[in-house]
């Protein structure tokens, strides 16, 4: 048999697979090709592949067998089982050091279970999030690997010629240990849903609110394009509400307004409950698109259920714009201010050693959130990477100090127009409540303590005989309840 002659392998030839496996070829890479329904391998090679280096391979065997040691193996097949399946079959065919990655959108417990079962096997294991659709896979995606650090060496030259570049620096870089790649990802499509959430918020105010119709709407998305919101879902938005129907209409209001998930956001509004991560924007984001899904009951609630009289703005329209563009932008910092602290929390939980410079410097070419703003992340984690949040830092914190008077001038009167601004405003709420030095959870604490006996601790500068410092205290609030305190008699 001839020597292997193949750098990477890649199983699944749906859009995604057959894209990036193009694109490695165009980085000079030989990847070998291969799908479970093997006339695909034939029917890509004859037509798209066709005048390239790729090889096709008709069983896993063969696929094994082409590619050079330590042999790497990218999975796009749909997450779940059928990833699981894939490893059990290439597993009779890899040597020790060997690299399984696996690039679909996983859950990334599966990606610490599978590193765990691999590396006990002796093998190599990669879960790589991979960003930016059939268009980035095709001419750089965001990469975003972790799993067994020893890989890292074998496949990176391949990873970073592969992914999006940004000012000559590849958007891919090593994430960190065992399921951190697909956590970063998880994250990275919540924060997707929280710029989306954001944009269509803004435009329900300039349509409803205003009263402004697509097309101009689409113009101010162009000029936001060229300042502090750049970004590619802020250029997809105008170029959206720029398209026409036939009939000259916008299609965009001729779109069911329910929308689709299939769940990353859900992941990372959970695990940001799970780590007890006050994430309240990509969780409204969520529940906004669980309450669109909901049409009928809308439809039928809009018939029983006034808002207030809708009065046209009397103000400064421009003025009202520019603020919106502040509140976009403030919101957008809380977003990913949220974002950060929950992988913070995670990595110390995980013990990962996230660098969340260099994720940030993933996410700024490639992907879906990719914008100018993610090389001011880089910058603020690159200034201080153990920056307890955005809002310590000086760009953000004078950014969102700017961006304040706006941002509650406009969700104050998308209250008095009755328009939802779930995101605008959880985000404003967060940012109260973080700057507050006190919140009112005294008083939560007192409730707790008065029904169930649940304790509390003194605030500083309180203490008497009866409230002393590092105690749990219970008080008898009503004379008739017990001096047992709820801890004392669980323990
Ligand atoms: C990406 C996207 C990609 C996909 C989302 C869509 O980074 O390329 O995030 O992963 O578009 O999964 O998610 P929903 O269907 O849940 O909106």
């Amino acid at each position: 048999m001839s020597a292997p002659v193949g750098d990477i392998g890649l199983i699944g030839l749906a859009v995604m697979g057959q894209n990036l496996i193009l694109n490695m070829n165009d980085k000079g890479f030989t990847v070998v090709a291969y799908n479970r329904t093997t006339s695909k391998v034939d029917d890509f090679l004859a037509n798209e592949a066709k005048g390239t280096k790729v090889q096709g391979a008709h069983s896993i065997q063969e696929l094994c067998a082409k590619l050079k040691r330590p042999r790497k193996i990218i999975l796009l097949v749909k997450a779940g089982p059928a990833v699981d399946s894939f490893i059990q079959q290439l597993e009779p065919y890899l040597e020790k050091g060997d690299i399984v990655i696996d690039g679909g959108n996983s859950h990334y417990p599966d990606s610490i279970r599978r590193t765990k079962e691999l590396e006990a096997k002796g093998l190599l294991f990669v879960g790589s999030g991979v960003s930016g659709g059939e268009e980035g896979a095709r001419h750089g995606p965001s990469l975003m690997p972790g799993g067994s650090t020893a890989a890292w060496p074998a496949i990176k030259e391949i990873f970073q010629k592969t992914s999006a570049q940004v000012n000559g620096e590849p958007c891919c870089d090593w994430v960190g240990e065992t399921g951190s790649g697909h956590y970063v990802k998880m994250v990275h499509n919540g924060i997707e849903y929280g710029d989306m959430q954001l944009i269509a918020e803004a435009y329900d105010i300039l349509k409803r609110g205003l009263g402004i119709h697509e097309s101009e709407i689409a113009d101010i998305f162009t000029t936001w394009n060229k300042g502090v919101l750049d970004s590619f879902l802020i250029e997809i938005t105008a170029n959206i509400l720029k398209f026409n129907d036939d009939d000259g209409e916008p299609l965009v209001t001729k779109i069911l307004d329910k929308a689709g998930q299939k769940g990353t956001g859900k992941w990372t509004a959970i695990a940001a409950l799970d780590a007890g991560t006050a994430v309240t924007l990509i969780g409204e984001a969520v529940f906004a698109r669980c309450l669109s899904a909901i049409k009928e009951e809308r439809v039928r609630a809009s018939k029983v259920i006034n808002g207030p009289q809708r009065e046209p703005f009397r103000g400064d329209k421009q003025q009202f714009i520019d603020d919106l563009e502040q509140a976009l932008y403030a919101s957008k910092i809380i977003s990913y201010t949220q974002g950060f602290m929950l992988m913070r929390e995670t990595a110390k939980e995980l013990e990962w050693n996230l660098n969340y410079a260099g994720v940030a410097g993933m996410w700024r070419g490639g992907c879906i959130i990719k914008s100018v703003f993610l090389g001011d992340i880089t910058a603020a984690y690159e200034k201080n990477k153990d920056l307890e949040s955005l809002l310590f830092d000086d760009f953000f914190n004078k950014a969102v100090h700017k961006a304040q008077p706006g941002w509650r001038r406009v969700i104050a009167q998308a209250c008095l127009w009755g328009i939802p601004t779930p995101a605008f405003s959880t985000a404003l709420a967060f940012f109260d409540g973080y700057r507050s030095e006190v919140v009112p959870a005294n008083l939560l604490q007192a409730q707790r303590d008065y029904f169930g006996a649940h304790t509390f601790r003194v605030m500083p500068g309180k203490e008497n005989p009866r409230l002393l410092k590092g105690r749990d205290i219970h008080i008898n609030w009503t004379g008739r309840g017990g001096n047992v305190s709820a801890s004392s008699y669980s323990a």
